[in-house]
């Protein structure tokens, strides 16, 4: 099978929409763009048609999945939603917060993994919205990679990865925040943080009142995200942090035409491949395809630069760090 690929960047044509819509309620796999990373889609409702997800992926089956819907009271369809849950949706939907809330029976155990929560998120990008609701049913959708692979931020990632595995690639061109979703657990007493994203832990902690709990903290040893626990969003040569102090010298063992630098800062050494960008923001759009682009270019080894934790940087810093083969907990 070849993906049908349609171009969806100017503008949505209602009649590609509704291709796509069908596929979904047919039981296909949709792959979409969301303003975080591209989704690879499936009726959340169908445990056929979600196996079909982690088949394509090759994604581990304890790894539930996030449940997409086009507007707030769509959550209630999948999940049991406190007040809490209510007054984050209106501050924070459409946006890059998915809320893990207690599950109703209706989903079926491949989104959850057997857990007794479910995650959910209404995603802000038109095309997304359009299809969900298009599809009349929620939408399970992790990110559009190979398991373990850096997560598609266009549609030639997407390709690349899954092409001869989905239905059908709908292309919006690039995602607007680049590293996924803030995962907030809000089933305890207090809010946990299972992942930084695209939604601050500032931005939370003012409208909460609190900080959220963290994922390293010893409150959090039974409010984990499974997905935390797989190496992640890794390149196919190997990453180094700029924040390690034995960098340079691991650098220095190969051929500076081989060598590729990522980053804000400019780097302190030579490099055939360097991407600067101009804040942590952009940083975090474009590190992704970065990473596929610089394989592709024959670069043999990456050079990270660390950037600090405000804004959208905690979530950089996580996924620099699964990238390079460790794991981050934030302070
Ligand atoms: O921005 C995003 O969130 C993207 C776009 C496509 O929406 N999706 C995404 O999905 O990143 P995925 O599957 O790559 O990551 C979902 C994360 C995983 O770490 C998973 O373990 C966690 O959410 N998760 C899902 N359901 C959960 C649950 N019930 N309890 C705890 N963690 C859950
Ligand atoms: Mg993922």
């Amino acid at each position: 099978m070849r993906a049908k690929i349609l171009d969806v960047r100017l503008g949505v044509s209602d009649e590609a929409l509704r291709e796509a819509a069908t596929v979904l309620r047919e039981g296909g796999l949709v792959v979409f763009p969301t303003e975080t990373v591209y989704g690879l889609g499936a009726n959340a409702l169908d445990g056929k048609a979600v196996l079909r997800i982690f088949e394509a992926k090759g994604r581990p089956a304890d790894n539930p999945l996030i449940v997409h819907v086009a507007e707030a009271s769509g959550a209630k369809r999948v999940a049991f939603v406190s007040e809490l849950g209510h007054l984050l949706m209106e501050r924070f939907w459409p946006g890059p917060l998915t809320l893990v809330m207690p599950a109703c029976p209706v989903v079926p155990t491949s989104v959850t993994a057997g857990l007794s929560t479910v995650a959910v998120r209404m995603p802000a990008q038109p095309v997304a919205l359009e299809l969900i609701r298009l599809a009349g049913v929620p939408v399970a959708a992790p990110s559009a990679n190979l398991s373990g692979r850096p997560s598609p931020t266009d549609a030639r990632a997407v390709e690349e990865d899954l092409g001869d595995r989905v239905e059908m690639i709908l292309d919006g061109g690039p995602t607007q925040v680049g590293v996924e979703s803030t995962v907030l657990d809000i089933t305890g007493e207090k809010a946990a943080l299972l992942r930084p994203g695209g939604v601050s832990i500032e931005a939370l902690e003012e409208f909460l009142g609190y900080r959220p709990i963290l994922p390293g903290a010893e409150e959090a040893v039974d409010r984990r995200s499974p997905g935390t626990r797989y190496r992640h969003y890794a390149p196919r040569v190997p990453l180094f942090l700029r924040e390690d102090e034995s960098v340079w010298e691991k650098v220095e063992t190969w051929d500076p035409s081989q060598r590729a630098y990522v980053g804000i800062r400019s780097p302190g050494a030579s490099f055939a491949f360097v991407h600067l960008f101009p804040d942590v923001e952009s940083y975090a759009r474009g590190l992704f395809s970065a990473l596929r682009e610089l394989e592709r270019s024959g670069a043999c080894v990456i050079v990270a630069d660390w950037p600090g934790e405000a804004r959208v940087g905690l979530a950089l810093r996580d996924r620099l760090k699964r990238a390079s083969g460790g794991s981050y907990m934030p302070e």
